[in-house]
């Protein structure tokens, strides 16, 4: 009903708009007086948390996303080895696992099959096992060692928004505890993002506040046939869950690709308008990066591709090659991802609506698939 949906004409606008209040609730009580993690229902034991060797993710869909963009933090933070895999390919391909793997399940509703499964098998192996998720009491994390929730509230809409930021949210919270409670030389670094987690969902609703012209943007593409997302580091799988949204609400071709990978084939795509987003890292900190992917853009554009850039407030280098420039605020590069993806969420929503497409309920996808 119209009530249920506050006053928004569905349920995914929302759920866009709730992402502040989602990205707070699930970091409350978990932050402490003196500015450490506390996560007191991580009901892991320490010595099984230093002890381990592996982090190993599994996850589904909008969940794997959230899960390639932890492995960046993980692996940072920690200096523990961490992979990631799609749930439905990991248990058939004899995992290697053992009492010093933690395997991390990220689901929202708790119930995905796949992802159950590869829980399952984890377990079995020795694995110790924490389910990040949504849903209260749900199977995944009944069937875990130890559960961190995320506190999105209910998510209705079958494309997944809030639960995306809160999940990346908990990810953080568990590669800046293991790397607190690990001791690395990032400590200096580990107290200072803290801080920056706190004030996040300010950020977030700042990126909420100035989207009128991305939903413009949508409008006018919405006869397009393919749009086409580049990034790198974490902004490639946030590539990817751009892609990921326009696909099952717009119903159009779109499709995510690293960066770097442009010379290597994509490149062989761009033809004259065609849209290419690009989530462009942050100038300060790996620098490099940012460079590379602005002449990506440059080289993009000399090739009549219509450029979308989703760049830092500040960053000037990208002006002169952004054919559409959306801002974000500026945050620690690995965070990023929890403003940078906020546009995207906001673009394949609004060239659904433009498309005449169900959003909430988009053809052919259930909101938990519960079978293999
Ligand atoms: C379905 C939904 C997706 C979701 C995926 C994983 O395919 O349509 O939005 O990302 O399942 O769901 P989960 O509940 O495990 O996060």
């Amino acid at each position: 009903s119209a009530a249920e949906k506050g006053g928004y004409d569905y349920f995914m606008l929302k759920e866009i708009a709730e992402q502040p209040k989602a990205v707070a609730d699930t970091l409350l009580g978990r932050i402490n007086v003196e500015g450490a993690l506390t996560l007191d229902d991580l009901r892991i034991p320490s010595r099984v948390l230093r002890a381990a060797d592996k982090v190993v993710i599994v996850a589904c869909g909008t969940a794997f996303h959230a899960g390639l963009i932890a492995k960046y933090a993980i692996e940072h933070w920690t200096r523990i080895p961490c992979e990631v895999e799609l749930a439905s390919e990991f248990r058939y391909r004899d995992p290697i696992l053992n009492t010093r793997t933690l395997v991390v399940a990220i689901s929202q509703s708790g119930e995905t099959m796949d992802t159950l499964m590869a829980l399952r098998h984890a377990r079995d192996q020795g694995a110790t096992v924490l389910a990040i998720c949504n849903t209260n009491g749900s199977t995944i994390p009944r069937e875990s060692d130890a559960v961190l929730y995320t506190h999105a509230g209910p998510e209705v809409a079958v494309a997944s928004t809030k639960a995306f930021l809160t999940q990346l949210v908990a990810c953080y919270l568990v590669a800046l505890y293991l790397g607190q409670l690990r001791g690395t030389k990032y400590g200096d670094e580990i107290r200072a993002v803290i801080r920056e987690l706190s004030r996040v969902s300010h950020e977030v609703e700042r990126v909420l506040e100035t989207m009128e012209p991305v939903r413009e943007l949508a409008r006018s593409l919405a006869d397009k046939k393919t749009v086409l997302f580049l990034g790198r580091h974490v902004g490639y799988p946030v590539a990817l869950e751009g892609a990921l949204k326009l696909k099952e609400l717009a119903y159009m071709h779109a499709e995510g690709f690293a960066a770097g990978e442009l010379k290597h084939g994509p490149i062989a795509l761009i033809e004259e308008d065609v849209p290419v987003v690009v989530v462009v890292p942050s100038p300060r900190g790996r620098s490099v990066l940012h460079d590379k992917i602005v002449s990506n853009i440059q080289e993009i554009r000399a090739r009549g591709a219509r450029t979308i850039v989703i760049a830092e407030e500040g960053d000037e280098a990208v002006v002169p090659y952004a054919d559409h420039l959306i801002r974000i605020p500026v945050t620690p590069t690995l965070l990023q991802p929890l403003v940078s993806t906020v546009p995207l969420q906001v673009f394949a929503c609004e060239l659904a609506t433009a498309r005449g497409n169900e959003v909430d309920q988009p053809r052919n996808l259930a909101k938990s698939v519960t079978v293999e």
